[in-house]
């Protein structure tokens, strides 16, 4: 694959990412403030200015959960975008340097994130014990059944999940490892010796973006 075919992809890949704008309600819908009693009897004082936004920690769960694993998709995808640029064997060493990074900056509004995966590319994406399950289901159901969810997490706390599938960009790391371009592999065999995150072709379920808060 030329440079150039894979800056086409994934922009294209990104454009798919960048449609999935948070649907997260409006601040003013939910920004009603109850009249105080305290209020009313000051009638000469003007009426009090706006109530400001509700803090972003009060918005639903789901609607946090959407806007960090949002986030999180967005800027992993401008990383590899721009490291791309340098040729595929530098966009693994930017990954390997920068997806951590990411990964933590991503969290916000009482959310941490993170992607997960049955077979592991780097050890610390392990599944926490309550994405163990739903790793197995989503495995099992078909694409177009496969859609985010909330579940309470056992011991306390919620968690957000959305399927990840295989790109025609994720195969030139994530594809078979007789056909990875040579950079790719050697780039692999050095930064993760027990690289399993291969052997994937498009359209394969790849693992999962997850969320937890309160
Ligand atoms: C330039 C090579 C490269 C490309 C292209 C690439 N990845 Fe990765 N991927 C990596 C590296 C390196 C890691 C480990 C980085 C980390 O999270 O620490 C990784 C990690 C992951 C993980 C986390 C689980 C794990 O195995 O550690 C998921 C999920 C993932 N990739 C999915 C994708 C998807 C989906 C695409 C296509 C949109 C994609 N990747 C494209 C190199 C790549």
């Amino acid at each position: 694959m030329t440079p150039i075919r894979i800056l086409i992809l994934s922009t294209a890949l990104a454009g798919i990412a960048g449609c999935d704008k948070a649907d997260a309600p409006k601040a003013e819908e939910t920004a009603e403030a109850p009249k105080t009693v305290e209020a009313e009897k000051t009638a000469e004082t003007p009426p009090p200015a706006e109530p400001a936004a509700p803090a972003a920690e009060a918005q639903p769960f789901e609607a946090r959960a959407k806007a960090a694993v949002g986030t999180l998709k967005k800027t992993l995808m401008g990383a590899l975008q721009a490291a791309m640029k340098a040729g595929p064997g530098e966009a693994v060493t930017a990954c390997n340097t920068k997806a951590p990074a990411i990964t933590a900056a991503a969290a916000q509004a009482g959310v941490t994130v993170g992607r997960t995966s049955r077979k592991l590319r780097n050890p610390g994406n392990a599944p926490a014990p309550w994405l163990v399950p739903l790793l197995d289901e989503y495995a099992r159901l078909p694409k177009d059944q496969a859609k985010p969810r909330v579940v309470d997490i056992e011991g306390g706390g919620k968690g957000y999940v959305e399927p990840l599938y295989v790109g025609g960009l994720c195969v030139t790391c994530h594809g078979a490892q007789e056909g990875l371009p040579p950079p790719v592999k050697d780039r692999l065999a050095a930064l993760y010796p027990q690289d399993a995150a291969v052997g994937y072709a498009a359209g394969d379920f790849r693992g999962l973006i997850w969320a937890t808060g309160q």
